[in-house]
């Protein structure tokens, strides 16, 4: 069977892909002269299945994409804290090449423009890299996010810098207010290299995917950063990534993303999926026209706006049983399914509470949990403490072995199986 994944991304490339308005970036000359039909999508799986339609392997610079993976690794490697002291991430209503500091703290608003990219470059590697060393972590660090070695367009890099005046503009106000000590035009120089930075957009759709799979690459398997460096990252591309045109994207398109001015696109839908657009033509944000358009579409058509995410927590009980035990009195077994978080775990206990002191045992059964984050197990921990002190027997049939710390659970009996029920009353 063709997989209808492939065919759904074909036909929005074509019913998107009709008219091509805006215009290609002036500033940058290779960039100007680039074929702007250009235009293509990919959506990566996080077990790293691509598919795609239309331009999925010409290289691209990546340009300001690059923003949200250095920051990564920036956060990655000095603590979100000390990232902190120099960046902000307070969304800044202006263009991305603002000559901006925020008011009171003196720090560039965000990570996502470019006062903060240049900053977040500077961070990368000790004050004692030299900027050849820098660049290469980012150019590793990137290459890590990818699966395979990147290269650098040379011709884009030589291009822009030959026309960086603003961000040299920017990086000298940075120095002038001491938010980076080392030379403006070196950290100017490995920026443009950064964003010089040639990837396919099956590469990006795969970049997005370590993203959206918690920081692990899903072909290479490596743990790239730590989930909770991505937690911070998606959370600046939600409110920042497309610039002052972040609540419009907010509000229609709904998932994080970062745009690039060679036309590309990044999303991630967290737990799901990386996405990856391309077409140069951008609008008076400096966002690809046609990429939004794609984005908006794949939004609404599948159900991507993280506003309409989660299931309702009340499907979290499969079954909930009372059983006679062969000593005359009750059990009760309450089977779990699906995805349990804080509002799951809350109706459970809920649930449990109610007539609980009426039954001599308790069978939580998560044979059919699919994962149960950290705040739901604290929680169903603190519910079996309470029950044992109460003096309910409680059995824990838990095979994927979900509930890592049983310390404070009140020394259930844990089972990898149901088995026979009614066999159940003579552990107690
Ligand atoms: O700093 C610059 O001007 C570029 N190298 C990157 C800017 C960019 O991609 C803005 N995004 N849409």
């Amino acid at each position: 069977m063709q997989t209808p994944v492939t065919d759904y991304l074909t036909e929005i490339l074509h019913d998107c892909g009709a008219d091509n308005p805006g215009a290609n970036a002036a500033y940058i000359p290779e960039l100007a002269n680039a074929d702007s039909d250009r235009l293509g999508v990919c959506v990566s799986t996080i077990d790293g299945v691509v598919y795609g339609a239309g331009d999925t392997d010409l290289p691209f610079s990546i340009q300001s994409i690059s923003k949200a993976f250095v920051y990564a690794l920036a956060i990655d490697e000095h603590g979100l804290d000390y990232v902190l002291r120099s960046v902000g991430v307070e969304p800044s209503g202006e263009a991305f090449n603002e000559l901006s500091l925020e008011k009171g703290s003196g720090r560039p608003l965000n990570p996502m423009i470019n006062a903060g990219a240049l900053t977040t470059h500077s961070l990368i590697g000790g004050p004692a890299d030299s900027p050849t060393e820098r660049f290469e972590k980012v150019h590793r660090g990137l290459s890590a996010f990818a699966g395979r070695n990147l290269e650098v367009d040379e011709a884009v890099y030589r291009s822009e810098l030959s026309e960086a005046y603003r961000n040299r503009a920017i990086a000298n106000m940075l120095r002038s207010y001491d938010v980076f000590t080392v030379d403006p035009l070196q950290i100017v120089e490995g920026y443009t290299r950064q964003c010089s930075i040639n990837v396919t957009l099956r590469d990006l759709a795969l970049m997005g995917a370590t993203f959206a799979n918690g920081g692990v690459q899903p072909v290479t398997g490596e743990q790239v950063v730590a989930p909770s460096v991505v937690r911070q990252v998606l959370s600046v591309m939600m409110t920042c990534g497309m610039y002052d045109a972040a609540g419009d994207w907010m509000s229609n398109v709904g998932f994080p993303a970062k745009s690039g001015v060679a036309g590309g696109i990044l999303g991630v839908l967290p737990g799901q999926v990386g996405i990856a657009t391309l077409s140069p033509r951008l609008d008076e944000h400096g966002n690809s026209l046609r990429g939004v358009r794609l984005c908006d579409r794949m939004s609404r058509d599948m159900g991507m706006h993280i506003m309409e995410g989660a299931e309702p927590a009340r499907a979290v009980v499969r079954r909930d049983r009372v059983l006679r035990s062969p000593r005359g009195g009750t059990i009760r077994v309450c089977s779990l399914q699906g995805a349990i978080q804080f509002s799951g775990a809350e109706r459970v206990l809920r649930l449990l509470a109610d007539d609980h002191d009426k039954h001599e045992q308790l069978v939580l059964d998560l044979r059919r949990v699919s994962s149960l984050n950290d705040v739901a197990q604290r929680m169903l921990a603190e519910g079996m403490r309470r029950f044992a002190l109460d003096g309910i027997g409680i059995v824990l049939v838990d095979p994927e072995r979900f509930m890592t710390d049983l310390s404070s659970a009140g020394e259930p009996t844990v089972l990898r199986d149901l088995g026979d029920l009614r066999s159940l009353a003579r552990l107690s």
